[in-house]
């Protein structure tokens, strides 16, 4: 959806600009752009490069942060484009208390500076109190997992045979999947299923019950892990065949393990903390870009919009972008205007 997101950048900052010299009958010193899922870059380096030329046409400093809370991403992003970022700011190890210390400083020259942000996109208010930024007027997060997370061997794929990890930062986060599906009683993983992926109470008990007899003859935390949700997804199929028929419905172990990725981090509590905080946080005009991809994420993306937002536009993938990229397919994006 990048072509789509850089077409809202360009249409939020018109907005922007020309809403502002009508009110101060000056341009802004100073712009804030926020990218909330840095991932591989894709979308930071192309922001960087609109900022740039929209920062030569107005002469107003244009500034980029861009936040992810794993560190392979951060690393990655600044190795890759040394060149143009210009420092890093990380939050203390653990971060359970949100105190962000500037660690590396690349230069003075970088121009739009750009800085990545190793932080849960959920603490952006608590970043942007300490790292105090004008005029915020553009921000997009594009929930889900990077090309790199797929391939990183956690367990977010079912090409590895590996350990169910699924944790997206291995920093801030604690239980791992394994531990989950190990440790957690019956009603709380019947209420895991129901919860994340929407499963009635029924299949998610019966699953619930599997799960348990699974952990019993040997606990999860193998190599084989991924292998046994497939067959446990076959024994649900095989219980329920009414149910998984519907040629619309994702695989149930595509479901199983999308629910246990949403449960180990958190996903619909820091969507919800972000949208509320970065929705306070953004100027008027602005705007906030989701790019979602299922439905339980646009479920609390709709609600936010029905309780706070008055004009937003919604936006779905070309099919030109779906042959090139069929994991494109399921993308809703979602621009909340303020
Ligand atoms: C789909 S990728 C983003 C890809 C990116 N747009 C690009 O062009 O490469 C999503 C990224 O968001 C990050 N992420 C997911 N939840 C997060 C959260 N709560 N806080 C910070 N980063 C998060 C993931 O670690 C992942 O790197």
């Amino acid at each position: 959806m990048l072509r789509e997101i850089l077409q809202a950048y360009k249409f939020v900052h018109n907005l922007f600009m020309h809403f502002y010299q009508t009110k101060h009958r000056q341009k802004p010193d100073e712009l804030t752009i926020v990218d909330a899922t840095l991932g591989d870059g894709g979308y930071s380096y192309n922001l960087f490069f609109r900022a740039l030329e929209s920062q030569a046409v107005t002469r107003s400093k244009h500034l980029l942060y861009s936040f992810d809370w794993d560190k392979n991403a951060i690393d990655f992003v600044s190795f890759k484009y040394v060149t143009l970022i210009k420092g890093i700011y990380s939050c203390d190890v653990g971060c359970h208390t949100v105190d962000f210390k500037k660690g590396l400083e690349l230069g003075p020259s970088r121009t739009p500076p750009w800085y990545v942000v190793h932080s849960n996109f959920a603490w952006i208010d608590a970043f942007f109190q300490q790292v105090p930024a004008k005029n915020v007027f553009f921000i997009v997060a594009d929930l889900g997992m990077s090309t790199r997370q797929l391939k990183s061997g956690r367990g977010f794929s079912f090409k590895t045979n590996t350990k169910l990890d699924l944790r997206m930062s291995q920093d801030f986060l604690e239980p791992k999947g394994y531990d989950i599906l190990n440790v957690l009683s019956l009603k709380e993983l019947r209420d895991l299923f129901v919860n994340t992926v929407g499963f009635s109470k029924n299949v998610a008990n019966y699953l619930a019950k599997l799960i348990i007899q699974e952990r019993k003859q040997t606990p999860f935390g193998t190599q084989k892990d991924v292998k046994r949700i497939e067959y446990l997804a076959k024994k649900l199929v095989h219980r329920f065949p009414r149910t998984f028929a519907k040629k619309s419905h994702l695989h149930p172990s595509t479901l199983i393990l999308m629910g246990l990725r949403i449960a180990v981090n958190s996903e619909y509590k820091n969507l919800r903390a972000f949208l509320e905080r970065s929705y306070k946080l953004l100027a008027v005009p602005g705007a906030v870009v989701l790019v979602t991809f299922h439905s339980g994420e646009r479920k609390i993306v709709e609600e936010f919009i029905r309780q706070n937002v008055s004009q937003f536009y919604i936006v779905k993938p070309r099919d030109s972008e779906i042959k090139e990229n069929p994991y494109a397919r399921s993308a809703k994006m979602y621009v909340l205007l303020k």
